[in-house]
């Protein structure tokens, strides 16, 4: 099965429904933020801090085309979609899922989470870059609006949209 890529902003589900369609599908999840925590042996607030944003971004336009596109799920951070160059790779080597998310509940579930450092804009420039972005995250295989739904009715919508797209039983 080709990898499915789930792109969306800061707290529209990703990392968790990634790890929930991993243990379904019985498939690696790999998780970008995470990767390059490791690879960097550094917090993203860290690299953040230390380094710039540009560099961070460097690391995610390096690490995409190293990963696998094959029986994969990948999880990415919420700024994945912000260079070309990593929407034509997902867009090529994967099937994109955009997870969307009402602003007013992405606040609400990650308002003052020290661990990503976006968060510290206040609600109109979250919402600012959040509307610049929409056309970038658009630029997918399928939106699933996770609004107000519970990870089990993310994971059921997905599911028929895989189906549907890739034919099969998701193999
Ligand atoms: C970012 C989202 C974060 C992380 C970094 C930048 C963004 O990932 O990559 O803090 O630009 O939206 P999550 O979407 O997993 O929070």
């Amino acid at each position: 099965m080709k990898a499915v890529i789930l792109t969306g902003f800061m707290g529209a589900g990703k990392t968790t429904v990634g790890k929930r369609l991993g243990e379904e599908w019985k498939l690696p999840v790999i998780d970008t933020d995470d990767y390059i925590e490791k690879k960097m042996g550094k917090k993203i607030s860290e690299i953040f801090e230390e380094d710039g944003e540009d560099t961070f971004r460097q690391y995610e336009r390096e690490l995409l085309p190293t990963l696998p596109i094959e029986n994969v799920v990948i999880t990415t951070g919420g700024g994945i979609v912000i260079q070309e160059e990593n929407r034509k790779w997902m867009n090529e080597n994967g099937f994109v899922v955009y997870l969307h998310c009402d602003l007013d509940q992405i606040i609400s579930r990650i308002e003052g989470d020290s661990s990503r450092p976006l968060m510290k804009n206040n609600k109109e420039q979250i919402e600012q870059i959040l509307t610049t972005r929409l056309p970038f995250y658009k630029d997918c295989n399928v939106t699933i609006d996770t609004t107000n739904k519970s990870i089990a009715q993310i994971i059921d919508e997905i599911n028929l949209e895989v189906k549907k797209s890739i034919g099969g039983d998701n193999k």
